[in-house]
């Protein structure tokens, strides 16, 4: 018999990660990255707040009608027309939650809410038993529960439970509890609520000081049976506790925590990747368990170690997580079926249309390089994919020139349709700077810089140049992504990636004529 107790995992990837800066996605990148977290085992997507947005209100209803394998829930504040309209979203499901949340601490109650505690109850309850009559899964949030008095929080937490709550859910909603706050938050639950044993205790922790995972898992230590995360923990400002973080250490330290999930821990990787490729929130190398860094060894002493005996550097396989164990390497001669069995494994899903096109530039790459990492094809699919269904705008030729005390001189070639369009200049700081102009000169389109970064995205002296930008437009922030062993054409592609994503969602299609 197993003491091992089982914890779900509620992903809120697509809602709190979602709304943070920069994170937004479209329909289509969110039912894809739903059925990532469907691959990978959570127990409970939620899938976004219906009330706030069109786009939001469309996700969940797509993603409840249209997906088996998990909860989905849909958030809602505490009044009946944030509720039915949660509801309307959810109702194709047939596993549906819908997630109420009131803010409870005396400092949202006197400034935001103006509201006495009598009345934050009275809410509470006519929230969730509002809520109970569509449907007897309901989460009930005391928002900002970690900076509320105790004995108030207890009071919030049976009534609701009294309405029909199945989970109440604790959130640390600015990143300032401890962990041994938390641990003492939940306890007190557990000890004074005399119905609390009718709900799952879940909680749900921001990463203001860096310390969402712990308080997460002493939060497992003292009974919460749920916790709230995202992928890479993108969200609100620092950020939600990160899903591979708290996942991995119930399991590696089973013997610790006596507790473990549903969790395909190998697709954290793959899963990592989509959700970074998508938003454009790039992986900080050192993240633990998914960052690129996790599993290298620099060190001479380590790496003797790690030949004589794994163990003696590594305390998890990297293939546990979803790394290769060695990086598979594609060439020239490698056919359609095993990309598409790498993307597959990179946690892709392509369309045969997307494929071909993938292929395409799969085998361009493979006659100029001798070898193509899973780096390339990721990098490869990500640029694909980001452009590939509404572009408008692609290079057809350029030449930087440079030369000391001169400006740069650039001459692009565009196409967009059956139509090309050159421009030359001799204008700019440098050559990247060279490029922007002349593809803003081309396009018409006004992007201001915002964020500019550079990498390789595989090792090696013919590795690709992947460059991400990040341009406002209107006082909207939109990325783009660049793939190329030029990294002067991976900026220019990069801005008419940025570009044919403002075009499309504005469905402009003027020309610079
Ligand atoms: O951080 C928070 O308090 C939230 C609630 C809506 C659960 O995201
Ligand atoms: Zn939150």
């Amino acid at each position: 018999m197993s003491d091992v107790r089982s914890i779900r995992i509620f992903d809120t990837t697509l809602r709190d990660g979602e709304q943070s800066p920069g994170c937004s996605m479209n329909l289509s990148e969110k039912l894809e990255v739903a059925q990532a977290l469907i691959n990978l085992g959570v127990d409970i997507i939620e899938a976004g707040f219906p009330i706030a947005s069109p786009g939001d209100y469309e996700a969940v209803r797509e993603i409840a009608t249209n997906f088996r394998g998990a909860t989905i829930c849909g958030l809602a504040r505490c009044n009946e027309k944030d509720i039915d309209r949660a509801w309307d979203a959810l109702k194709h499901s047939d596993d549906p939650r819908i997630h109420v949340f009131l803010a409870t601490s005396a400092i949202h109650r006197e400034f935001k809410l103006k509201m006495t505690p009598d009345e934050i109850i009275d809410r509470a309850v006519r929230g969730v038993r509002h809520a109970v009559q569509y449907c007897d899964n309901i989460e009930f949030s005391p928002e900002d529960a970690a900076r509320t008095e105790l004995d108030f929080l207890c009071q919030v937490v049976e009534k609701t439970i009294e309405a029909g709550a199945t989970t109440i859910n604790i959130p640390d909603t600015v990143g300032y509890a401890t962990p041994l706050q938390m641990h003492r938050v939940i306890s007190t639950l557990k000890e004074r609520v005399p119905n609390i044993d009718r709900a799952v205790i879940s909680v749900h922790c921001h990463d203001d000081l860096g310390m969402a995972v712990a308080n997460s898992l002493a939060a497992v230590e003292a009974g919460a049976g749920q916790i709230e995360c995202t992928v890479n923990g993108i969200g609100e400002r620092a950020g939600n506790c990160s899903l591979e973080e708290v996942v991995m250490a119930m399991r590696v330290r089973g013997d610790h925590y006596a507790c473990d999930t549903q969790v395909v821990s190998n697709r954290l990787v793959p899963t990592s990747r989509l959700v970074s490729a998508i938003t454009g929130m790039r992986v900080q190398r050192n993240k633990a368990i998914v960052g690129r860094n996790a599993f290298a060894h620099e060190a001479g002493i380590h790496q003797d170690g790690m030949l004589k005996e794994r163990s003696t550097y590594e305390i998890m396989r990297p293939e546990d997580v979803g790394f290769e164990k060695t990086d598979l390497v594609l060439g020239k001669h490698s056919g359609r079926a095993a990309l598409a069995d790498r993307a597959r494994e990179l946690g892709y899903r392509l369309s045969g249309e997307q494929l071909q096109l993938v292929f395409e530039e799969f085998k361009k790459l493979a006659d100029k390089k001798k070898n193509v990492y899973d780096g390339d094809i990721r990098a490869l699919i990500n640029s694909e994919l980001s452009g590939a269904e509404d572009a408008l705008w692609s290079v057809v030729s350029f030449k930087i020139q440079t030369e000391k005390d001169q400006p740069p001189k650039a001459r692009l070639t565009l196409r967009r349709g059956d139509q090309e369009f050159t421009e030359e200049l001799q204008d700019g700081d440098g050559p990247i700077d060279a490029a922007f102009l002349v593809t803003e000169k081309i396009t018409g389109v006004p992007l201001q810089i915002r964020d500019y970064t550079v990498q390789a995205a595989t090792l090696g002296h013919d590795a690709q140049g992947e460059v991400r930008i990040s341009v406002e437009h209107e006082g909207e922030l939109v990325r783009g992504i660049g793939v190329s062993t030029d990294t002067v054409e991976a900026t220019v592609m990069a801005m008419l990636d940025a570009v044919n994503r403002i075009t499309s969602a504005s469905g402009a299609s003027e020309t610079t004529e």
